[in-house]
């Protein structure tokens, strides 16, 4: 009796928490393919409140001069406030950090580009609230830890500031679903700072498969491979190796599934259904842990090594990576496998591409080309500089000038700054943030169920269809 009843509430439970996806239906240009056996565990969504729309290609009204405060003044925000010296029509108006001394370092770079003070905050855990509330702030860029990152953005848009986030935005699903309730209610940006999206090999590349010298992408790989023992020492309070030992999962995912999302033309016309996780348990994470506490740290949550697999509703394949602790060379991968052709970043740059993907105009000895290699040094060449993106073409001399990761950086804030003064969609927008972070709970998820399938929310709430294909947008 009691077996049964146990049996009942097993069964019970799992009814609960387990969707068929069979009404999936998935459609390829290339045909249909069911899949009878997907079952996911599902995760809440939360209704649209009545009267909210969604943000899809959304455009606030154009700001001529962008006035901006900064949060977060650590080791990655003084270099947003000297790019941004660097971009026309633009004004720092603020700058805070819990630390005093960080704000006056900030302070500093304004002195050396001969850009006037601007207002600080600081000494209190609240203080930035205060650089929210001035009225004379367009954009609140925040670049603080992980977990101070949420309630600053909320806070600022309901203050009614646009708002740029680092990497990663949010870490969990309900700071995801309130990150995208407040963007919508209050019709103000909230992107993620997703650098990785602007840099060379990546952009250029992104241009090649939107004119179609891959045929269709089918499957996309990313990663995050950089080993941060040199670093674990200076973040501030220990917030990230803290993160670490807390939570299980992708807690970094977004440099390599935001270029590969952009690739596959995530919620413009594809969507990602669902992932599927596998990880090590912590060999020199736990290490890492001794070494700076000089204690066992008990439970270490993070794997050494994560891999986490999804499946899109056009029938394409993912992999992401994420390893922040083993030595190997930094990789955030970023390749693309379509039905004509492949490109790779890491480790080594490359193209392979069918021969008859390419006319005698586009590059040199075009007929000797075959798709089981990369094409030769000078083919790469010709075919990056022809497919040159027109963001490059614009900005990459400045950028490389102005730095940050090679230039990538100072795109970012300056296509930021470009759709705000001329009034059009940004980038990246909410949906983007939502779905490249919410690997960081839905993979620890599949991790805790023994790599179960785990489904992934339509962010846009039934209008991932609704755009078709990836774009930037430009003054026309
Ligand atoms: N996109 C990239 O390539 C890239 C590179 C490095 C870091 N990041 C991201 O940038 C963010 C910051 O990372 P970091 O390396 O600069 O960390 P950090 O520890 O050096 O800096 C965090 C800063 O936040 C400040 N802070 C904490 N609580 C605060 C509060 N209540 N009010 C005001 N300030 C507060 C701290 O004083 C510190 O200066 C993280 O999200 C990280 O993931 C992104």
């Amino acid at each position: 009796m009691n077996r049964l009843k146990i049996l009942f509430v097993a069964v019970a439970s799992l009814a609960l928490t387990v969707q068929s996806l069979e009404s999936f239906g998935q459609t390829s240009k290339s045909g249909t393919q069911k899949t009878k056996t997907d079952r996911s565990i599902v995760t809440p969504v939360p209704v649209r409140p009545a009267g909210q729309k969604d943000m899809l290609a959304y455009a606030a009204p154009k700001i001529p001069l962008v006035r901006v405060g900064f949060i977060g003044l650590g080791m990655r925000g003084p270099g947003a406030v000297e790019r941004w010296t660097h971009i026309p029509n633009t004004k720092i108006i603020a700058v805070a950090d819990l630390r005093p001394e960080r704000v006056e370092a900030a302070q500093k770079i304004l002195d050396k580009n001969n850009v006037t003070r601007a207002a600080e905050y600081s000494g209190s855990e609240d203080a930035w609230k205060k650089l929210c509330e001035r009225t004379d702030i367009d954009l609140v860029y925040i670049a603080t830890d992980w977990k101070h990152h949420v309630p600053m953005a909320l806070y600022a848009m309901q203050k009614g500031k646009h708002v740029a986030i680092e990497v990663p935005a949010a870490m969990n699903m309900k700071d995801i679903w309130d990150l995208i309730n407040t963007s919508e209610k209050t019709r103000k940006h909230c992107m993620m700072l997703e650098n990785c999206v602007y840099d060379f090999f990546e952009l250029t590349t992104l241009n090649m498969a939107q004119k179609g010298l891959f045929g269709e992408v089918i499957h996309a790989e990313g990663a995050y491979i950089h080993q941060l023992s040199q670093f674990w020492d200076d973040y501030w309070n220990n917030w990230r190796l803290d993160y670490n030992k807390n939570f299980r999962g992708d807690i970094y995912p977004t440099h390599g599934i935001g270029p590969v999302c952009q690739a596959l033309n995530i919620h413009r016309g594809d969507k990602m259904n669902y992932l599927v996780s596998v990880d090590t348990k912590s060999f020199n994470g736990r290490d890492e842990w001794k070494k700076m506490k000089g204690e066992d740290p008990g439970e270490f949550k993070n794997g050494d090594q994560t891999i986490t697999m999804i499946k899109t509703q056009n029938g394409k394949t993912m992999q992401i990576q994420h390893n922040v602790m083993t030595p190997r060379p930094y990789s955030r991968m970023y390749q693309l496998t379509g039905t004509k052709g492949f490109a790779n970043k890491y480790p080594s740059e490359g193209y392979a591409i069918g021969g008859d993907q390419l006319s005698a105009d586009d590059v040199p000895n075009h007929e000797k080309l075959s798709a089981h290699s990369y094409v030769s040094k000078d083919v790469k060449e010709a075919l990056m500089k022809k497919y040159k993106h027109p963001i490059h073409q614009e900005l990459e001399e400045t950028a490389k000038k102005v730095g940050g990761h090679g230039g990538m950086d100072f795109i970012m804030d300056y296509r930021l700054a470009y759709c705000l003064q001329n009034g059009l969609p940004l980038d990246m927008d909410v949906y983007d943030l939502a779905e490249w972070c919410s690997l960081a709970e839905l993979s620890a998820v599949s991790l805790d169920n023994g790599s179960a399938p785990v489904s992934i929310p339509d962010f846009t709430r039934g209008a991932w269809n609704k755009i078709q294909g990836y774009k930037h947008a430009f003054v026309k």
